[in-house]
């Protein structure tokens, strides 16, 4: 179809034409080979392992279990009265119940130390759809977005493309361990304003960054500083809270807000998204939370392109109304992913493989700059085409992630069985040795 589109000679908008979808990345490419000729243990048992997937797929036996017990919550009813409830139209601002019972969930998976207001809650087809939309809101064309590195590969498509907003990038470096600092954003945001790239906000992502790790409560507080020092807007994708390897570990922005009073709040946006913390992309349930009024008022307009099916509203505000349930999932899906991180890194350090320490997520950012002659950019790419064609493994090079240093790659851990994950450490393993013997016939 896409072919048939590009030999037509009939012109297409400047948004469509435009190349700033970002799907030629090596992010993108790998998914493909992968698609291409995936792995299975019986039927493919070569095939390309993907790694490139930010699934979390170690709790969704919980979740089919609670549908197990609970069919009432996605049969909706039989009776007509249900049907006639989900089948006609429903506005923008989505099933009170399901918003409430979202709120909540996002309370508890935050440690319940904040509150959010359902009227707050503006419903979105995921994160995608809630990122872009903030976007339209805060931003016109041609001004920008500060982004740290690295950062998830997507937001080039998602803040970019259809917005025609930049995205101006905040570089980190691995001396600690790309945290971010206000030195690099107050070096970006003059670098930008020098070229008369008008800055509008900063997103950061916490903690589903590539480098699997949270934010710190200090660096909030200096993050909001800076924002309010400069008048910009901040949001705060916390699309995996739940993923901290322990409640405590993990600083919503919401907190940093209730402790200042709400002061400068009208700044904070906070998107949230069910993809991760419920293993359900397929679903695409998101949320714009705003503490500005105006902003969630454009926001619910807006949402009207990216709507919840209410099908899946209710399903969902019935599951996550199951105070039982949501405590024992997320206290199981924690521990899971916390055990599911140590054996990989162990794996890792098994291969010869180094990563650094994270403590939340679905990622490890390894270090495979002793593979590389040259740290250049064609070196990462080089190195990342004999991963994914001689290994069969896709990984995330971090040049896809516009990290400003060459030979970091973003690799998933939880989007496969034990077994898998296994297969992927053995064949890299392999290949570590094989690179070994190969640098040792040149010394
Ligand atoms: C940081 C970040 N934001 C947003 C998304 C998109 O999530 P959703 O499936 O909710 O659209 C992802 C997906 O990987 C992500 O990593």
């Amino acid at each position: 179809m896409g072919a048939e589109v590009e030999k037509c000679g009939v012109e297409l908008s400047g948004i469509a034409a435009s190349e700033t979808h970002g799907e030629e990345s090596p992010y993108f490419a790998g998914w493909k080979a992968y698609d291409e000729d995936p792995y299975d243990a019986v039927k493919n048992p070569s095939g390309v392992i993907q790694m490139g997937l930010a699934e979390n797929q170690v709790s969704l036996d919980l979740i089919e279990e609670y549908l197990g017990q609970h069919p009432e919550a996605s049969n909706w009813g039989i009776g007509k009265s249900s049907l006639r409830e989900i089948a006609l139209f429903q506005d923008y601002n989505g099933l009170k119940t399901f918003r409430q019972a979202l709120a909540s969930f996002m309370e508890q998976i935050r440690g319940k130390r904040v509150k959010f207001d359902p009227n707050r809650i503006v419903l979105t087809a995921g994160a995608t759809a809630a990122n872009e939309l903030l976007t339209f809101i805060l931003a016109d064309p041609g001004e920008a977005l500060l982004v740290p590195t690295p950062y998830y590969p997507g937001f080039d498509r998602d803040l970019r493309w259809r917005t025609g907003v930049k995205i101006v990038p905040v570089h980190g470096t691995s001396k600690n361990n790309f945290r971010i600092t206000v030195e690099a954003l107050e070096n970006a945001y003059f670098e930008a304003e020098s070229t008369n790239i008008k800055i509008k906000g900063l997103l950061i992502t916490n903690p589903l960054n590539p480098l699997g790790a949270t934010i710190e409560r200090s660096v909030l507080e200096d993050i909001l500083r800076f924002v309010s020092h400069k008048n910009i807007h901040l949001i705060s994708d916390e699309i995996y809270s739940g993923s901290a390897f322990s409640s405590s570990e993990f600083t919503s922005i919401a907190e940093i807000v209730e402790a200042h009073n709400y002061k400068d709040s009208e700044r904070v946006h906070i998107v949230y998204s069910l993809s991760k913390d419920l293993g359900l992309p397929g679903f695409r349930v998101g949320t714009v939370y705003s503490y500005n009024d105006k902003v969630v008022t454009s926001a619910r307009r807006m949402s009207s392109f990216s709507l919840v099916s209410s099908q899946t509203q209710l399903l969902l505000a019935a599951m996550l109304s199951d105070i039982e349930f949501t405590e024992r999932y997320i206290r199981i899906n924690r521990e899971r992913l916390r055990k599911r991180y140590e054996s990989f890194v162990e794996g890792l350090r098994w291969a010869g493989i180094e990563c650094l320490d994270g403590n939340a997520g679905l990622f490890c950012w390894m270090n495979l700059r002793p593979l590389m002659e040259e740290t250049t950019r064609e070196g990462e790419l080089e190195l990342w085409d004999s991963i994914l064609n001689e290994v069969k493994v896709n990984v995330s090079p971090g040049c896809s992630c516009h990290c400003s240093e060459f030979g970091w790659f973003r690799v998933c851990f939880a989007n496969m069985s034990q077994e898998v994950l296994g297969v992927a450490l053995r064949r890299m393993k392999e290949f570590m040795e094989r690179r070994k013997r190969k640098a040792q016939l040149f010394v």
